[in-house]
């Protein structure tokens, strides 16, 4: 069976995948290749940091493998946090803070459209092969639920009356940008 490189240290992410690719290819996650490093993410872009880190591993040890990147993207802020969420409210900020600061931005402002989106970016040989996912929806004037991550406890998804924070992991896991993104990853895989 062909072994593929995931750059993520995430059990969850690579138990997602795993899930979604049924065989066919063995998924190493980096803390099983030995490496316990920060992959720099430097770029300005979802695209440019999924290949980034990716490149990162291909170039260091040759084999083929994919990296993945998301943002919040909210409209009436031009797109803003994107490729800055993890860090929006600072360097040594956290969850908690960065849906402060959202919620500050957006104080007033009556367009609260915004989106997940999710990078992968797959290396075969010398191929680069893009994949976008992505989940519209709403940010909540106040959090709702305790559950999943991030912004989830303000994000409600289009057509859907629980916050990603209220709704069961299997069900976010159904809609969610990086399950989309996976999704093509893996029909594309199979193919
Ligand atoms: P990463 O590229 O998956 O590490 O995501 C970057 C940042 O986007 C995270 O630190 C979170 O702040 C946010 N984020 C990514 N995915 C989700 C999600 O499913 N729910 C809520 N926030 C997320």
């Amino acid at each position: 069976m062909p072994s593929l490189i995931f750059a993520t240290n995430n059990e969850h992410k690579l138990k997602e995948i795993q899930n979604l690719i049924h065989g066919g290819y063995k998924i190493i996650g980096l803390r099983e290749l030995g490496l316990d490093e920060d992959i720099p993410e430097t770029a300005e872009s979802l695209e440019g940091n999924a290949l980034l880190k990716a490149r990162y591993i291909r170039d260091r040890y040759k084999l083929d493998c994919f990296a993945d990147d998301t943002g919040l993207e909210v409209d009436a802020l031009g797109g803003s946090p994107g490729v800055h969420s993890a860090r929006y409210a600072g360097e040594d900020g956290n969850s908690g803070k960065n849906i402060d600061k959202l919620l500050d931005e957006l104080k007033g402002k009556e367009d609260r459209n915004a989106q997940f989106r999710t990078v992968i970016a797959l290396l075969l040989g010398d191929d680069e092969i893009l994949f976008t996912g992505k989940v519209r929806g709403r940010i909540l004037e106040k959090r709702r639920g305790n559950d999943g991550f991030g912004y989830d406890p303000v994000f409600l998804p289009e057509g859907c009356e629980q916050t990603f924070a209220e709704m069961p992991l299997k069900e976010k896991n159904k809609i969610s940008h990086r399950a989309r993104a996976m999704k093509k990853l893996v029909k594309f895989l199979e193919a």
